[in-house]
């Protein structure tokens, strides 16, 4: 790291979190909680002029080949600074053209297309890339409920993350492979620990914080010309590697493939390498239903299939705490409750909230593979599996 890169990481990690911190306890105390405008507007202009004279200077230095770890950081801190000057409304897409923040759009872009990651800070940062000094990460604020929604965020991502490793890993020897089944089961175990970070979230995140004072630093916001969707948990691979090898979410339906697309440069490069790959992989469901033709009855077949069976449901349980916990307490309900002037600022991806929902609610459904037949979902398929484990066989 250059000793410009250090002073902003350091300005970054204490006077930034500082005002922001300062400044939430201020939109806090209004009756209008989501009001922004004519508050603390000294401490936005520290902000803003503080931030500005370290990027100003990095620029100058040119993107110096620092590796990869070091720009990838710096790349996160110009993307908390850009997010922190749009949460605080020092700058809003929907009202101008170009980023107003110019050194700090052309830092990002400059490193982000050298990285081949989006101009902007992306989850990782935050969560499983963001490097703690002395016990504490990095974060926009020293409130309570911002360090327990991430640090349960990173929880769920790495579990996620395990539960893809161990399935990934049943691609080279095939899904009858004796060691498949002992795979299985720790893809399972992995996504039960998703399910237990995900309640903890549920039970112990204060909604009100956490929806004024916690997910505005997620909003959209331009860097140069374009506008950039907002981070979100989902920012990683994992995810969509399980969704695929269960054969629950397909590649080729246009609604998940747009979804793949948009998120890859929000993803590390490892991450992205990942999903391609996974992409042109056929799944174990598929497998499985073929396999059934003839070995229905064999030993390795009913030995894997209830294994299968219990992996599919332990990811639809997450996805379905996900949307009908997670989603409806955090952002739904308190966006009912919002003043209508600030409802269209409310989702961290940009489109209004109702189709915000629609697509978080087909991809619950999808991983549960509920019942349903506007989408692609393999609910037949699941149950004429189900159907095939001894002791429940009908036929
Ligand atoms: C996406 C809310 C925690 C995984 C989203 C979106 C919302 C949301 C609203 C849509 C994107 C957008 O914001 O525009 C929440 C809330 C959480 C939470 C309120 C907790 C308070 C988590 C956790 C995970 C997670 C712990 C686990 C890693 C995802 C994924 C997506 C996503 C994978 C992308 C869409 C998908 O593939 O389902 N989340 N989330 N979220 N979130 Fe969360």
């Amino acid at each position: 790291m250059t000793q410009h890169a250090q002073a902003f990481d350091q300005w970054i990690r204490t006077d930034f979190k500082a005002i922001n911190t300062e400044l939430e306890q201020l939109y806090f105390q209004q009756q209008d909680k989501a009001n922004v405008e004519g508050v603390g507007d000294d401490l936005k202009a520290r902000m803003e002029s503080g931030g500005r004279g370290f990027i100003e200077k990095l620029l100058a230095e040119g993107n110096t080949d620092e590796g990869f770890d070091s720009n990838f950081d710096l790349l996160g801190n110009v993307g908390m600074y850009m997010a922190a000057c749009r949460r605080h409304d020092l700058t809003e897409p929907s009202r101008e053209r170009k980023s107003p923040l110019k050194a700090a759009s052309a830092l990002a872009l400059h490193i982000g297309a050298s990285l081949g990651v989006t101009p902007r800070f992306a989850t990782s940062h935050l969560t499983t890339h963001c490097l703690a000094k002395a016990g504490v990460p990095k974060r926009f604020t020293s409130l309570d409920d911002e360090a327990l929604f991430i640090d349960y965020n990173t929880l769920a991502v790495l579990a996620y993350k395990r539960a893809a490793d161990a399935l990934v890993r049943i691609l080279p020897m095939g899904i009858s492979h004796p060691v498949a089944i002992h795979l299985l089961e720790d893809a399972r175990q992995a996504l039960v620990d998703v399910a237990k970070w995900n309640q903890v979230l549920f039970d112990k995140l204060d909604s009100e914080r956490f929806f004024n004072s916690v997910r505005p630093y997620y909003k959209p916001f331009r860097v140069g010309q374009h506008e950039y969707r907002g981070a979100n948990a989902g920012d990683f691979a994992g995810i969509n590697e399980i969704d695929m090898l269960l054969g629950l979410c397909q590649a080729n339906n246009p609604f998940y493939s747009q979804l793949l697309v948009d998120k890859f440069l929000y993803m590390m490069p490892e991450d992205q390498r990942r999903l391609r790959d996974v992409m042109r992989r056929r799944s174990f469901l598929d497998d499985l239903l073929s396999a059934a033709k003839t070995d229905a009855d064999s030993d390795w077949f009913q030995r894997v299939l209830p294994a299968f069976l219990a992996v599919q449901q332990a990811h639809g349980h997450t996805a379905i705490q996900h949307h009908d916990q997670l989603v409806s307490r955090f952002i739904a309900k308190p966006s009912t409750e919002m003043a209508a002037q600030h409802l269209k600022q409310v989702t961290a991806s940009g489109p209004p909230l109702e189709v915000l929902m629609r697509s978080l609610q087909g991809l619950r459904d999808l991983r549960a593979a509920a019942p349903r037949d506007d989408i692609p979902s393999r609910y037949r398929d699941i149950n004429a599996l189900s159907a095939l484990v001894k002791g429940q066989r009908h036929d």
